[in-house]
């Protein structure tokens, strides 16, 4: 298939572009540079550089490349940013993926798949977390990925776009040659790993009174390639079914206080951590239930556990203390 990834210089995109060439598909990527970087590019997809804010842009890419399918990966990702820029969240990412979707129609693109995220799910019934759990968004950026879902959901109702919503609970983990590089950096295990590598003095913990055993917010981290992995399968899926939710962790669920532990433990650095007030939009636990896409589509990750993850990106940020060189 021919693909074009959004985004496809950042840390998830980038091993997606990667597991799409290794599963023999044509990619290309289309980013902004603002958090990706040109050097984590795969050197066998075509490079389109351009802000998705620009709708001219995004229609040239589209039509010179004529992708078939298009994975969307390109946004404003954190949560604890999208609760001081509500606006700027529940603005540019939806007019950004209304600028994508128009080019995409207008080119006749048959299937999409969107990263969308676990933080549709604060205030849960049930834990661990379904696809059909009452969707209460948890931050601007969850609504943001919820209105995204939306335009998807009008997108096929109007015009037969096929299409998967994917929602990660917390991307981490490295591939051997693709790593986790933002600026700022914001995520707990980079973090941690900086602290390892003695550039930064300490980790704070944000908030110990969360309902939890330890009191620290838990978390299901799951590996950027077993990510990609759940892409490539729901593609291939797109060919016999029109629309698929999925949600994708391993069904584990780690609090930032056992993160630390296993940081020290793989790193062998003491990694001292203070405890801070909360983060606001975090909530207590998110924990998924990735049953519907394991019978489904058959995905079995191949990271299951939060030790292996973590080494992955010890041994990529040992080897990449400064991260990408662009
Ligand atoms: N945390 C700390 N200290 C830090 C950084 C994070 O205690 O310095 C805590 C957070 O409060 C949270 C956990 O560590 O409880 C993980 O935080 P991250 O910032 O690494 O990730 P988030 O859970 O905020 O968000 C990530 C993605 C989102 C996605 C979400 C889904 O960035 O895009 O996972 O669960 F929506």
């Amino acid at each position: 298939m021919r693909v074009l990834v959004t985004g496809g210089a950042g840390y998830i995109g980038s091993a997606n572009v990667d597991a799409l060439i290794a599963a023999g598909h044509d990619a290309a990527v289309f980013d902004s540079l603002n958090q990706g970087h040109r050097s984590a590019v795969n050197e066998a997809a075509r490079f389109y550089e351009g802000d998705l804010a620009d709708a001219s842009a995004i229609e040239a890419a589209v039509s010179e490349f004529r992708p078939d399918s298009i994975m969307h990966f390109a946004s404003h990702t954190l949560v604890g940013e999208s609760m001081e820029k509500p606006f700027m969240y529940l603005g540019e990412n939806t007019t950004n993926a209304i600028n994508l979707l128009e080019a995409a129609l207008s080119q006749g693109v048959e299937r999409f798949i969107l990263s969308s995220t676990a933080n549709l799910f604060d205030k849960t019934e049930k834990i661990p977390i379904a696809p059909d759990e009452r969707i209460v968004p948890g931050s601007p950026y969850g609504e943001s990925k919820y209105f995204i879902e939306r335009l998807l959901h009008w997108a096929h109702v109007t015009k037969g776009l096929r299409y998967a919503a994917l929602r990660y609970f917390n991307a981490a983990g490295c591939t051997p040659v693709r790593g986790e590089d933002h600026d700022p950096e914001t995520h707990l295990i980079p973090l941690l790993l900086q602290v390892a590598l003695g550039q930064r003095e300490n980790i704070k913990i944000f908030g110990d009174d969360f309902n939890t055993p330890d009191g620290s917010c838990v978390r299901d981290y799951i590996h950027i390639e077993d990510l990609a992995q759940a892409h490539i399968l729901a593609l291939e899926a797109l060919h016999e079914r029109e629309v698929l939710h999925y949600n994708l962790g391993n069904g584990n669920g780690s609090s930032v206080k056992e993160v630390v532990e296993s940081v020290r433990e793989i790193t062998g650095h003491p990694v001292p951590a203070e405890v801070t007030p909360r983060r606001p939009g975090d909530p207590d636990v998110l924990i998924a239930d990735s049953s519907k896409i394991r019978e489904e589509l058959g995905w079995e990750p191949r990271y299951p556990d939060l030790k292996s993850i973590i080494q992955s990106a010890w041994d990529w940020h040992n080897k990449h203390p400064d991260g990408y060189e662009d």
